[in-house]
């Protein structure tokens, strides 16, 4: 996505002020809660997940910083529908083709934190997936 910096803190301002998909899911399939140990930020997220693997709904809560709470609303809305395998594949660009690579690496762990929690969510889900099977 290309955008000029006013766009994009125009962006991240509206992710952090009116989250996408903000909330909680009672009985998720997959949940976890991430935090950024440098700063006690948090990032809780919840994940329905159908029996062909697709991501049905996902939302989140949290605390922290507008690029780790804007970020965590960005990734909620790029998981959204789809599978369990393409998330596993996804990567920091995920979030840097959004917000871009430099402001990504300035502060990395905040950019991140909604992905990674995601990631490990799904982590878990699929090892207590296996231990069921
Ligand atoms: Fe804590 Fe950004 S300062 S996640």
């Amino acid at each position: 996505m290309n955008m000029d910096r006013d766009e994009l803190m125009t962006l991240i301002l509206d992710h952090y002020e009116s989250p996408r998909n903000s909330g909680e899911i009672e009985n998720a399939d997959a949940f976890h809660e991430g935090g950024n140990p440098g700063c006690g930020d948090i990032i809780k997220m919840y994940l329905k997940i159908n029996d062909k693997n697709i991501v049905e709904d996902v939302k989140f809560e949290g605390e922290g910083c507008i690029l780790s709470q804007a970020g965590a609303s960005m990734m909620t809305e790029n998981v959204m529908g789809k599978t369990i395998e393409k998330i596993e594949k996804m990567g920091p660009e995920a979030i840097t083709d959004i917000i871009g690579t430099d402001l990504a690496l300035t502060r990395p762990k905040c950019a991140t934190l909604g992905l990674m929690t995601i990631k490990i969510a799904i982590k878990q889900w699929n090892r207590k997936k296996l231990l069921e099977s």
